[in-house]
């Protein structure tokens, strides 16, 4: 039986997994979200085209790749609709090819209209807006409006009308807004099931025949293991559980546990939105990685905040995935740079402390300085054209972390990957 793959972010987001993902998927048979929504946005160049993918699993480019979304999943169904148009119009078939677990959470209008207002308060945190946090909160609530519902009129009016309800009562005393109209609600919900309804299908049972019968399956994580709602910098975070571990329940397949977990980490740190981030530069040395990285968000076009590379963060990451091993992406970034630091402890009031989520504001980084390597990667196709000075970053990454790294991404492109 071929071995399956879970692939997460272990930064803060961005680390460049879609790339990975498509890169991976042409050896698999399935590519399978178990988690988050369409605050991800996932980035892939193909023959030079530009593809962001919010929903839609990295592997629909391939043919012979299943996609599914599991129902650790909360699905907007508006930007599902609104990304299959956008794939069709390039020439890209979903139709017998992409399937919606049944039981996923329904992300409604509501839920980001809530999500704004609260941005738009005092106590923002600078999510995507999209709705996110809102819309896990009532799955935990047990208020959600299940894809499943849609299929039942009778349950699913009672249910969409307490929500309305429930959420009118906020957006109008809480936030002196404009409350939503159930029926326009309802219809607008209704219209759009209509175009989405042939995607959904049982997850759980396929992704177990394609298992059974020798199929090997991608686990493609979205966001990042310190924006994890239980391990990352709460309460600066997302609201589902980003780590590896929380694919049995986000896929419905309980033996996607046994997969082996390949870890992707950009060779410096990004992070979008508000939340302590050790090693951020304020200086032109940030803005420069900015710049060089083009580091703008793929689902808000917010400018990322950018720093080094943050090395105690990254075990900790490791430790948490039961990483097998590690993917250094963005090495390329780091070509015209004379110095390269990596964060190799933290000081929280003048003493050294292990990575505690907790303290990390309070956290100064102690520095390890490479010598740059002062040229450009992008002609270098395997391992052994690396410039000594880039090995000894890899190697020092790869010995403190205690991980292998098995591939290096040094450009945007599929072509620009350096297999270890
Ligand atoms: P994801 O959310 O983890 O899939 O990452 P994003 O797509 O949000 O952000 C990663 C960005 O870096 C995208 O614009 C990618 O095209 C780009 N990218 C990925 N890998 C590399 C790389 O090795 N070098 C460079 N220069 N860009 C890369
Ligand atoms: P991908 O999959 C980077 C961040 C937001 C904010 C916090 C909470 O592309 O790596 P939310 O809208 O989820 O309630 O926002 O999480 N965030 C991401 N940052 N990449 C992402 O996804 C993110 N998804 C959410 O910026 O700080
Ligand atoms: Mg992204």
């Amino acid at each position: 039986m071929k071995k399956s793959l879970i692939l997460v972010g272990t930064q803060w987001g961005d680390e460049g997994k879609g790339k990975i993902v498509d890169f991976y998927s042409k050896k698999f048979d399935a590519v399978c979200r178990f988690q988050g929504g369409h605050n991800a946005g996932h980035t892939i160049y193909k023959e030079e085209e530009k593809f962001v993918l919010h929903l839609i699993p990295s592997g629909i480019f391939y043919d012979h790749v299943s996609c599914f979304i599991g129902q650790g999943v909360i699905l907007s169904i508006d930007s599902l609709l609104e990304e299959i148009e956008q794939l069709e119009q390039k020439g890209i078939n979903l139709e017998d090819k992409l399937r919606i677990s049944r039981y996923c959470s329904l992300l409604l209008p509501l839920h980001a209209k809530i999500d704004q207002l609260r941005e738009d308060n005092k106590n923002s945190i600078g999510t995507t807006r999209r709705g996110i946090g809102p819309a896990y909160e009532d799955k935990t609530a047990r208020r959600s409006i299940k894809a499943f519902d849609l299929e039942d009129n009778d349950l699913l009016e009672t249910k969409l009308k307490s929500l309305v309800e429930y959420y009118n009562y906020q957006i109008q005393n809480i936030h002196d807004s404009e409350p939503f109209v159930y029926e326009e609600v309802y219809s607008e919900l209704m219209q759009s099931y209509k175009k989405a309804a042939k995607y959904f299908g049982d997850v759980t049972d396929t992704l177990e025949n394609i298992y059974e019968q020798g199929g090997n399956i991608l686990y493609e994580g979205a966001q990042g293991t310190l924006l994890d709602v239980d391990y990352g910098t709460y309460p600066y975070v997302t609201s589902s559980n980003t780590l590896a571990t929380s694919v049995g329940i986000g896929s419905g397949f309980p033996k996607s546990i046994y997969s082996d977990v390949l870890g992707v980490a950009k060779a410096y740190t990004t992070r979008v939105g508000a939340g302590p981030f050790p090693t951020e530069l304020f200086c032109d040395v940030g803005q420069k990685i900015a710049e060089l990285g083009h580091e703008f968000g793929a689902t808000t076009g917010r400018p990322r905040r950018c720093g080094w590379l943050d090395l105690v963060a990254l075990k900790y990451s490791a430790k948490l995935n039961n990483l097998t091993e590690l993917c250094i992406t963005k090495l390329d970034v780091l070509d015209a740079f004379d110095e390269i630091k990596a964060c190799i402890g933290y000081k929280v009031n003048g003493e050294e402390t292990p990575f505690k989520s907790r303290l990390l504001h309070k956290a100064e980084p102690i520095y390890k300085d490479f010598k740059g390597w002062n040229c450009s990667l992008a002609d270098c196709k395997n391992y052994d054209s690396l410039p000594d000075k880039a090995k000894d970053f890899l190697n020092f990454i790869e010995n403190f972390v205690g991980v292998k790294i098995s591939l290096i991404s040094n450009g945007p492109n599929r072509e620009d990957l350096i297999h270890r």
